[in-house]
């Protein structure tokens, strides 16, 4: 019988938990045995595995966070630490490893990779910063926190006349500030990929003020500049007053949204079925908001395609 493993690590993102139980119910669907790696990496080295039952997962598709926990650990980039994770899992007789999480996750996953072990990476952080996805499980619903506090922080922005100067985090990703910015009617967007110029910054604020704009939003990726900082130069630099807000941790709770729900519910189930066909060292991936066009006259003539996830239904419940 084949063994298989999940381990969630590094920071949290909600939909993780959604991910876990796919990968659980499609693996006992194969008549597999599933194992959960409690505390990520951590717990992969301290031997923190218990075999996983249904009923281990219910009630946890709609809960934020991850149920067996998450870590950093530097460590694991050490071979000497690997090895000790490796014979953790071989004196199991576990054949694979799921691992869902950001940039440091896959980074350990091509090590074991490297050392022979079959690891399929999920990605699973609300930055959105893994190259080879469009979309990283968890990052919608940080999106929707965003934006939320975002439409608050704007209507008494608006009461006060005030300029709001609001930091997302995303680490080293400007996705979750372009996103919430676009989503929001931001006027201006800082991130690294538009980059910081402090002055032409300051313009647009007074511009805005020129124009008759009541207030004004300020979007900005986490790592760029102090907030705090931006909104006293913005009060120096222009009529309006105004205040800075970091939203935090905030963005990693919270209940996931539909579609961190289902990429992550497709993704667990996926990954289990790589393994099954024998294959690891794959990283999952989806693309979705491409958008285009086609001749008018076609649009309804094409065929309506079924939704895909009604093959996924046997093995998820
Ligand atoms: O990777 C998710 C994230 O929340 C980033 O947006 C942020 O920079 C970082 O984790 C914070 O890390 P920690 O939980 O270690 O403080």
């Amino acid at each position: 019988m084949q063994k298989i493993a999940v381990l969630t690590s590094g920071g949290d993102a909600p939909g993780m938990n959604a991910a876990i139980r796919a990968v659980v119910r499609t693996a006992i669907h194969y008549n597999m045995e599933a194992y959960a790696v409690y505390e990520g990496y951590k717990g992969l080295v301290e031997g923190k595995i218990k075999k996983m039952e249904r009923g281990d997962v219910s009630q946890i598709i709609n809960r934020g966070g991850t149920i067996i926990g998450s870590s950093r650990l530097k460590d694991f980039k050490k071979s000497e630490v690997q090895d000790i994770a490796i014979k953790n899992l071989n004196d199991l007789g576990i054949d694979a490893l799921i691992t869902i999480g950001g940039d440091g996750t896959y980074r350990g996953a091509m090590d074991l990779t490297n050392k022979g072990i079959k690891c399929i990476a999920i990605p699973g952080t609300i930055d959105n910063d893994i190259a080879s996805t469009e979309y990283t499980i968890g990052f919608f619903t940080a999106l929707d926190t965003a934006i939320d506090a975002i439409d608050k922080l704007r209507d008494t922005s608006f009461s006060h006349q005030r300029c709001t100067v609001v930091e997302v985090m995303g680490r080293n990703c400007g996705d979750l500030a372009i996103f919430a910015g676009i989503a929001c009617g931001a006027e201006i967007v800082i991130t690294k990929d538009t980059g910081f110029d402090h002055a032409a910054v300051m313009k647009k604020v007074r511009q805005a003020s020129l124009i008759g704009k009541r207030h004004v939003v300020i979007v900005v990726a986490e790592n760029i500049t102090d907030v705090f900082q931006l909104a006293k130069d913005v009060e120096d630099h222009s009529t309006y007053e105004a205040r800075a807000s970091v939203l935090g941790y905030i963005q990693r709770g919270g209940t996931p949204s539909s579609y961190d729900r289902i990429l992550a519910s497709k993704m667990g189930a996926y990954a289990v079925e790589l393994i099954k066909q024998g294959l690891g060292g794959k990283a999952l991936f989806a693309n979705s908001l491409t958008i285009g066009h086609c001749d008018i006259f076609d649009a309804l003539k094409q065929k309506l395609k079924s939704s895909d996830l009604y093959e996924y239904l046997p093995k998820l419940n």
